[in-house]
């Protein structure tokens, strides 16, 4: 069997019942408070007809998220909903429908004094800041690990936060922000990874990202002639974006209607806790090293994404940074600006396709979608 592929059999036959970890907000409620941030956008589906054909199978396409409400992220799709739903929560406003706007709670927040902190690798820090700061005047401290060029600190500040380093890992930081958090009056943690005692806020960026899926079902139809999705490759780094891609994929509305698809999880080698975890059966953290997938370096799993991973997720699968740079280049080739985590689906897709194309059902039948969370971006290029 490939050492770079990791096939969790049991999960084919797992369906996610919304009464589980989810607090089954209404994806069209989340879509209606996109709707009202001023950038909104809807984010392309490219069909890669050459490399459906070059691979052997019926579509793939790809899901574009270069450009996400002006960012280059998919990340303010889940950071804009969880900054909202927590401080609707926090001063006992009535957001979970939606119904009051992001200005009013803004101007609630400011009156009384909140305070927003957050952690980050990049893409979430920069999205919480749009939301909490630009858009909301809201005071936000973003903590980054000392590692963090300043190029990506200069973008979290040009939103309006104050940035501040900490010499550690992005998973050592977190505790540390923890504390800071319990510590300050009026202050509000606000992250999409789930640890011990923190796990609402991290499920608002999970309910988030269903904007996204509910976009690409309906392009997915579009494009295929009404044909659904029969694979999902998604990014992992802490595992919320698979968590939402998996219960999306796996949930029980989908049985009769659009049909099941497999979902497999893509990590970078020297961060793959979910391929560990996955062949041990629980939730491990790996030591991690620098790569170029930077939002998809992370050690430990969240802890209300792993159940749904275990249980759901076909397929767990490693590349190298010189395979996710290989697939951005071949992807700029053909016009379209993916940076290293969301090529690296690519890179995963061939991987598949080399060593369990079989075992995962992939042939000329198949419709496989990329979710390619970030654009092009700068980074050291792997030799
Ligand atoms: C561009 C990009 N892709 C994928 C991921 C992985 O997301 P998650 O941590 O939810 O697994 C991240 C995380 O920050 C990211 O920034």
């Amino acid at each position: 069997m490939s050492p770079f592929i990791y096939l969790n059999s049991p999960a084919r036959e797992w369906v996610y019942n919304h009464d589980g970890a989810q607090s089954g907000t209404h994806e069209s409620t989340v879509l209606a408070f996109h709707k009202t941030i001023p950038e909104y956008n809807e984010t392309k589906l490219h069909s890669l007809t050459d490399l459906a054909t070059e691979l052997g199978l019926g579509h793939v396409l790809l899901k574009d998220e270069s450009n996400r409400f002006g960012l280059p992220a998919f990340k303010i799709l889940g950071a804009s909903w969880a900054v909202y739903r927590a401080i609707g929560l926090h001063l006992g406003l009535p957001v979970s429908d939606g119904r009051v706007s992001f200005a009013e709670v803004g101007s609630k927040a400011r009156e009384s004094g909140l305070q927003i902190v957050t952690v980050t690798e990049g893409n979430c820090g920069r999205a919480v800041a749009r939301m909490a700061a630009a858009h909301m005047g809201i005071p936000t401290r973003v903590f980054v690990p000392s590692l963090m060029d300043e190029k990506t600190r200069a973008k979290i500040r040009g939103e309006g936060a104050e940035v501040i380093a900490l010499d550690k890992s992005y998973d050592d930081v977190i505790p540390v922000v923890l504390e800071e958090a319990k510590a300050g009056e009026n202050t509000i943690l606000i992250l999409d990874v789930s640890v011990e005692g923190y796990d609402t806020i991290p499920q608002y960026f999970v309910e988030g990202y269903s904007t996204m899926l509910a976009e690409s079902d309906r392009q997915v139809l579009e494009l295929t002639g009404g044909k659904a999705a029969t694979h999902a490759i998604v990014p992992v780094g802490a595992g919320s974006i698979g968590e939402a891609v998996t219960a999306h994929f796996k949930s029980s509305t989908r049985r009769n209607d659009s049909g099941q698809a497999r979902v497999l999880g893509v990590e970078a080698t020297v961060a793959a806790c979910l391929f560990q975890s996955l062949k041990t059966g629980k939730s491990v953290s790996v030591l991690t090293e620098d790569t170029i997938m930077c939002g998809m370096n992370c050690g430990i799993l969240s802890n209300t994404a792993w159940p749904i991973l275990r249980d759901g997720m076909d397929a767990g699968v490693v590349v190298s940074d010189l395979e996710s740079h290989n697939a951005v280049q071949e992807l700029s080739a053909r016009g379209i600006p993916a940076g290293p985590c969301g090529a690296a689906t690519l890179a995963a897709l061939k991987r598949a396709c080399a060593d369990a194309k079989q075992e995962l059902g992939l042939d000329e039948t198949s419709i496989v979608v990329l979710y390619c969370t970030e654009g092009q971006r700068e980074y050291m290029v792997p030799s």
